[in-house]
């Protein structure tokens, strides 16, 4: 006899190989819309990941959804867990202390401001200060409202620091 049970429940996991591929559909899915509108592919995305996650120093999670269990003759089997956000990065070496690129976060469109990138960006920095790394930075959009996300988790403008470009 097959019984269905559906609930929710949610987990922060490491980020593994196996969830390079749902990461990427992911990225796609969400940049490729407001406010960034970029033009990922399946592709692009999935060597953008895989080059992050083989950087020396690399730390990252997911949270997924554990939606469904099926009761199959007594015995329980879970069915379909669901990714709807991940975060990655790495740690360098600076002078005389280590600090953390934040190259990604992200969180499915449907589910943002529901506090998932805030549970994600917190699992990190817990994460990280049990690795004696004490500094994240990241890289967004100048003007707009993701800075407010990043305000309110802690970040700060910094005081000595810009972004220059030069087109070749
Ligand atoms: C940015 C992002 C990771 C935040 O995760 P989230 O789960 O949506 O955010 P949370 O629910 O934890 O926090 C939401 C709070 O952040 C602030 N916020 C401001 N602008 C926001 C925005 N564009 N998206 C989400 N939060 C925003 C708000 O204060 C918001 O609280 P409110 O909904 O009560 O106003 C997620 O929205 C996302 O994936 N956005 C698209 C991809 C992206 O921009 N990634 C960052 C690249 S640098």
């Amino acid at each position: 006899m097959v019984i269905e049970k559906s609930f929710v429940s949610e987990e922060i996991l490491t980020l593994t190989s196996e969830h390079l591929d749902a990461c990427a559909n992911l990225l796609v899915q969400v940049f490729n819309k407001e406010p960034w509108n970029e033009s990922w592919s399946f592709d692009s995305a999935r060597t953008l990941l895989w080059e992050i996650f083989h950087t020396p120093g690399f730390v990252g999670f997911v949270f997924c959804d554990r939606k469904k269990l099926l009761q199959v003759d007594s015995k329980m089997l879970q069915a379909g867990q669901e990714l709807l956000g991940f975060i990655a990065g790495y740690s360098e070496q600076s002078c005389n202390y280590r600090r953390f690129f934040l190259r990604e976060i992200c969180v499915r469109s449907d589910r943002q401001r529901q506090g998932i990138g805030k549970k994600l960006l917190r699992h990190l920095v817990e994460t990280l200060s049990t690795m004696d790394i004490n500094l994240i930075y990241l890289l967004t959009m100048k003007d707009g409202e993701l800075k407010k996300f990043y305000t309110k988790n802690g970040f700060l403008d910094s005081p000595h620091m810009m972004l220059m470009l030069q087109q070749i």
